[in-house]
């Protein structure tokens, strides 16, 4: 079968606040799917965040140091103008049940009225990552609760370092 003419570059926006085990595994596999898979830092988020952006593109990188088809970048705007001028075709979000659902929803509703040339593609994790959020992974860490196995070892010992992690 013939190659596709041009790449296929997808984006994988969100706050990152920081990267968990779930973001891992729906960026995984979208680096199998997609020639290019950007994981983009939103930096305009209404919420106050622990790490900066350039922390937590650094940690992204760390973690995919070894997997030259994902990048990290960051953005501010709309997410369906940052794609267009990154050249991607598909927005990623992770879907961990239900409850993520009528937001997700939503929001790929309203990306297409923006741009109907992009199209949201959703992927499930592992079902031991259904239940990860960056919020709670804070939440568990400030409360002195476990998060070994749901976040990379690098994030343990910066929110380690943080001292108490605010949620
Ligand atoms: N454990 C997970 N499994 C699959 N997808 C996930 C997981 N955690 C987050 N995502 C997805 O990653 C994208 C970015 O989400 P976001 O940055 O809000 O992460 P979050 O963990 O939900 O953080 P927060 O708790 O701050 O909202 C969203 O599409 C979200 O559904
Ligand atoms: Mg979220």
């Amino acid at each position: 079968m013939a190659e596709r003419p041009t790449a296929r570059i997808a984006v994988f926006p969100g706050s990152f606040d920081p990267l968990t085990n779930g973001h891992i595994d729906i960026i995984e596999r979208g680096a199998k799917l997609f020639d290019r898979i950007i994981v983009a830092v939103l930096t305009n988020a209404a919420k106050t965040p622990l790490f900066s952006v350039e922390e937590r593109m650094t940690i992204i990188r760390e973690n995919f140091k070894n997997t030259p088809n994902v990048e990290a970048d960051s953005f501010d705007g709309l997410v369906v103008d940052y794609a267009r001028r990154r050249g991607a075709s598909v927005l990623v979000r992770g879907l961990r049940g239900i409850s993520d659902f009528e937001y997700e929803l939503q929001m790929a509703m309203m990306n297409r009225h923006l741009d109907p040339a992009i199209e949201t593609v959703f992927m499930m994790p592992a079902e031991q990552y259904t239940y990860v959020s960056s919020r709670l992974i804070k939440e568990v860490m400030t409360l002195g609760g476990s998060i070994t196995g749901l976040v990379p070892a690098g994030v343990e010992s910066r929110l380690r370092k943080k001292g108490s992690a605010r949620t």
